[in-house]
């Protein structure tokens, strides 16, 4: 073999893409310090054979730098510089490693999730002293979630429990036992000593009791095959060509299926029927193009088709223009995720605005239980609904991981909050979209000088509600405050005068008045409700509608007994008398709140020292 044989060969390798999970006390360092540099040994004895080869019949060849690996790594450590993910490449004889290295820190998922959807291969790390940690489970699901199909369960520290059996079969017992039912195509264990170097490129005389293969031939065994390549053709428009007034073309990278000129194609968002005229690669003209090409595509019509918007063959059923999904998603920062608030979310090149609107359920990773869960906190999992702002080509991330997943990121500080995978669209709601607004709550709040809230009154009828109410909103106005009062029997007369007192009657007065002040705390305004929202559960629907901080509940206490002695509006008196169906406290429930924020005792205090104990209960939150 001479030199330049040598380095063709080395160009038509496997190249195997792989993630590992571990902390770095799980000895992940290690592993990668020892894979790079035994590798580089086994590379370089080949070369060097190739090179006295080549020397011998007359070949030039050129040398690699191969100490710069290895630099570049100690240099990144010891100026701390911090990164997401980095990739490392390594190689052997038979394969071309590239190694997704996320420092193993807290934030771990989130750059584990972020630089691995595309891995072919998770190498994870079980320190053999611990066993299986939360964190290990975390990240098995992880990897499972992210579709990797080959897990090489690596149980590291074999030299530390005198490579001992019992010790590995325990542990390998126990993973195969949580990972039942996961979606592995194939999962590998083996005895490591990453320090020693013991199973890592060859078998080590300590576990002759293993019979499997080392770690490196474990990885160049494992049959990498690109799902996608089979599937209908489908690319992105990453940018729009117009090269000159003639020249229309539209570059991307294909995701899925490939495309030859003549095929037929349709857009995923603009729905344009045409088809394919020519297709340049890097080097030129091609009359066919595959999965992972960089392509520009001319059409035979002169059409508009916007960067963002997706080219299709007509047969790609898989990828629907949505503007609502279903999604797995794992987030990623330390502040909680809540529904309904504002995030971008990212797919490939294109950012759209949305919204997290259901939290489905979360998953407890030991147990895969689903739980029930309004807001989500640093790494949890969850089974959520996303409404985004404009209609996008979503797919599943089964039918394709580059199309079907996304990030998740504060508008505010950019940073990648949560990182998520397509489960299916959600077509019913096609029709009607949410318009991002560039004036919203934030800057009207902002030009108000003050901070939108609704407090809601509930309590009897005749208990003192509105009386309160009233007098809160003339303190509010005296200081300032820009408000609005939205009260039961005025709203009655309007919005709601086609409601009634039945039970249904009044869960939809409720729903009403509940989006309305959602609508008068998005236009900047503190919001004063005053119905007697006898029901607990619709006073809840109200409160999820908005963040946390923002609705309060004032629970007007007042016993039906001093209701009915004081009957304002002499309805008690009809009602006893049958005159008045349905009235609450006689023959309709009132659901005493449970946790109210603020409980008030009209026959302790007057409506005014009321209203004040709300002034200060709001200074307390710094809304006044
Ligand atoms: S709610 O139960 O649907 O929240 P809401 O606050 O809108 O009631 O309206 C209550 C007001 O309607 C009462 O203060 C009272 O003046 C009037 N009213 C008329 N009929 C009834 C009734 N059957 N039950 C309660 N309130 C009634």
């Amino acid at each position: 073999m001479d030199l330049k044989k040598f380095f063709q060969d080395q160009n038509k390798k496997n190249q195997i893409k792989i993630l590992t999970c571990g902390s770095v006390d799980d000895g992940k360092s290690t592993l990668l310090g020892r894979l790079l540099y035994d590798s580089q040994n086994v590379f370089l004895d080949q070369m060097n054979q190739a090179k006295a080869e080549s020397e011998k019949y007359g070949t030039q060849g050129k040398e690699l730098d191969l100490a710069l690996l290895i630099d570049g790594l100690q240099a990144e450590r010891e100026q701390g510089i911090t990164i997401d993910v980095a990739y490392r490449f390594f190689e052997t004889p038979k394969c071309k490693f590239i190694i997704a290295d996320t420092p193993g820190h807290e934030q771990y998922t989130r750059n584990m999730a972020t630089g691995a959807s595309n891995s072919d291969a998770a190498i994870i790390l079980i320190d053999a002293q611990k066993g299986v940690l939360e964190q290990t489970k975390r990240h098995s699901f992880i990897v499972n979630l992210l579709g990797i199909k080959h897990v090489v369960v690596a149980i590291n520290k074999m030299d530390l429990v005198k490579y001992d059996q019992n010790n590995f079969e325990k542990i390998v017992n126990e993973y195969k036992n949580f990972t039942k039912n996961f979606n592995f195509f194939s999962t590998n264990y083996i005895p490591l000593s990453a320090l020693k170097g013991a199973n890592v490129f060859s078998i080590s005389e300590n576990t002759k009791w293993y019979t499997g293969l080392s770690l490196i031939e474990t990885l160049e065994n494992i049959h990498i095959q690109d799902e996608n390549v089979k599937n209908a053709f489908s690319m992105p428009v990453q940018w729009v060509n117009r090269s000159s007034s003639e020249f229309r073309g539209y570059s991307g990278t294909i995701t899925s299926g490939k495309i030859s000129k003549g095929d037929l194609i349709t857009t995923a968002l603009s729905n344009y029927q045409t088809s394919i005229k020519n297709i340049y690669g890097p080097k030129g003209e091609l009359n066919v193009a595959f999965t992972n090409q960089s392509v520009t595509l001319t059409l035979k019509d002169e059409l508009d088709i916007s960067r963002g918007d997706t080219i299709l063959t007509k047969d790609n059923k898989a990828i629907i223009k949505a503007d609502k999904f279903a999604a797995h998603i794992v987030w990623m920062e330390q502040e909680s995720m809540l529904p309904e608030r504002n995030y971008i979310f990212r797919f490939n090149n294109t950012y759209i605005n949305g919204q997290i609107t259901d939290l489905v359920h979360s998953i407890n990773v030991n147990s895969y239980e689903e739980i029930a869960t309004k807001r989500l906190n640093l790494n949890d999992i969850a089974y959520c609904k996303i409404a985004l702002n404009k209609m996008h080509s979503i797919t599943s991330y089964k039918n394709n991981h580059q199309l079907g997943s996304f990030v998740i990121i504060d508008p505010y500080n950019n940073k990648t909050i949560g990182a998520g995978m397509i489960d299916h669209a959600l077509r019913r709601s096609s029709n009607i979209s949410w318009h991002e607004m560039s004036i919203n709550k934030e800057t009207r709040s902002k030009q108000n000088a003050q901070q939108p809230c609704v407090i809601w009154f509930t309590g009897l009828s005749g208990s003192g509600k509105s009386t309160i109410a009233n007098i809160l909103e003339q303190k509010l106005y005296t200081i300032n405050k820009r408000t609005y009062l939205l009260d039961g029997d005025n709203v009655r007369h309007g919005l709601n005068k086609d409601l009634g007192f039945t039970d249904t009657d009044r869960v939809e007065n409720i729903r009403r008045v509940a989006e309305v002040s959602k609508l008068m705390a998005d236009a900047g305004l503190i919001t004063l409700v005053s119905f007697i929202s006898p029901f607990r559960s619709e006073r809840q629907m109200a409160k999820e509608l908005f963040q946390l901080g923002e609705f309060f509940e004032v629970f007007v206490s007042t016993s039906l007994e001093e209701c009915e002695k004081r009957d304002p509006k002499g309805l008690y008196k009809k009602a006893r008398a049958g005159e008045l169906k349905n009235f609450t406290g006689i023959d309709s429930t009132y659901e005493s709140p449970e946790n109210p924020d603020l409980t008030l005792d009209t026959k302790k205090s007057s409506a005014e020292q009321l209203a004040d104990q709300i002034i200060n209960f709001l200074k307390d939150k710094k809304i006044v």
